[in-house]
């Protein structure tokens, strides 16, 4: 499966449809499908009365997003795929795109996993929230790559089995935006391999986006108390973003 050509078939809907609303572009392990879209506006753009969120247009048996998709949870308006792509069953690289919209130059990010074949939840996260960092609060085509993300805490799944990845991307005007990759587990060997073409954060040098960053979010009851030593949930993201090799480290 290249991921890079399902990715330049978005880029290429994106750049041709003047109603794409876009946002977050999953590159690898590849996308549940293209959620760029926003349909349900006027002629000269606006949003009709009452019609936020999803509506139902009875005229064309399809459901319209006047604010995009994208914005729709679970999954940015996309029910359940059925062409699923393989995840390995220890863990895998999340590579995405953040900023194809304006206001993205900071964004909370947040990578959950639900479990079974059709979610109901997705209560299971798979690192702790953190900003991500752009280099610019117009559109930029960065794309941001974690190596090596760990399966939720206390998951329990063997090959075969299938849930679905979903990442968040959380923007500074109040958009919550929610992207989803549909998995089945594998054996790494039999996964799309992590290459320098589809995981890797541009460093604003390359020509493709960027520099792209991380800061660390935490939360304290005390702040004194906090530095007295990392919180749990440092060490986590810790060595979510510190696994540099593609080995596994938990
Ligand atoms: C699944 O199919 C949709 C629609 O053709 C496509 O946009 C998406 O990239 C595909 N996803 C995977 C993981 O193959
Ligand atoms: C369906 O569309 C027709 C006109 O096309 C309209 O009269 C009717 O109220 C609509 N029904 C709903 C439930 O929106
Ligand atoms: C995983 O999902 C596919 C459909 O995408 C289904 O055919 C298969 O039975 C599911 N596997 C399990 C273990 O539920
Ligand atoms: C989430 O879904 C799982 C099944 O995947 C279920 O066992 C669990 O109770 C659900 N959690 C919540 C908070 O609904
Ligand atoms: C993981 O399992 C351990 C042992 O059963 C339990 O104490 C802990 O609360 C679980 N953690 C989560 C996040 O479910
Ligand atoms: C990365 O892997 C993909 C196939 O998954 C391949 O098309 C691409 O050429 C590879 N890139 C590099 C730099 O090896
Ligand atoms: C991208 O940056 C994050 C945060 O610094 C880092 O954890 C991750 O390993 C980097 N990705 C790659 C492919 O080097």
């Amino acid at each position: 499966m290249a991921s890079s050509s399902r990715l330049s078939a978005l880029l290429i809907t994106l750049l041709l449809s003047a109603l794409a609303s876009a946002h977050l572009v999953l590159v690898y392990p590849g996308s549940r499908g293209n959620n760029l879209i926003t349909s349900g506006r006027t002629q000269d753009d606006q949003i009709p009365t009452g019609s936020l969120g999803e509506n139902f247009n009875n005229a064309t048996g399809e459901y319209e997003y006047p604010y995009g998709m994208q914005w729709m949870y679970p999954c940015g308006g996309l029910g359940v795929a059925r062409n699923r792509t393989k995840w390995p069953v220890k863990g895998g690289a999340i590579s995405f795109q953040p900023g194809w919209f304006n206001g993205h130059q900071t964004a909370f990010v947040y990578i959950n996993l639900g479990f079974g074949t059709e979610p109901l939840n997705y209560s299971n996260p798979m690192v702790p929230v953190f900003q991500m960092t752009g280099p610019t609060n117009q559109m930029y085509p960065g794309t941001f790559c974690l190596p090596q993300v760990p399966l939720p805490v206390n998951a329990s799944v063997k090959v075969g089995d299938n849930a679905t990845i979903q990442v968040i991307e959380t923007a500074v005007h109040g958009a919550a935006l929610y992207s989803c990759v549909d998995i089945t587990f594998a054996d790494p060997a039999d996964v799309a391999p992590v290459n320098s073409s589809n995981c890797f954060n541009s460093t604003g040098n390359d020509g493709q986006g960027g520099p792209m960053g991380v800061n660390y979010v935490f939360t304290t009851k005390a702040l004194s108390g906090a530095l007295s030593g990392p919180a749990a949930s440092w060490t986590l993201l810790g060595a979510a973003l510190g696994a540099t090799a593609l080995t596994l480290l938990l």
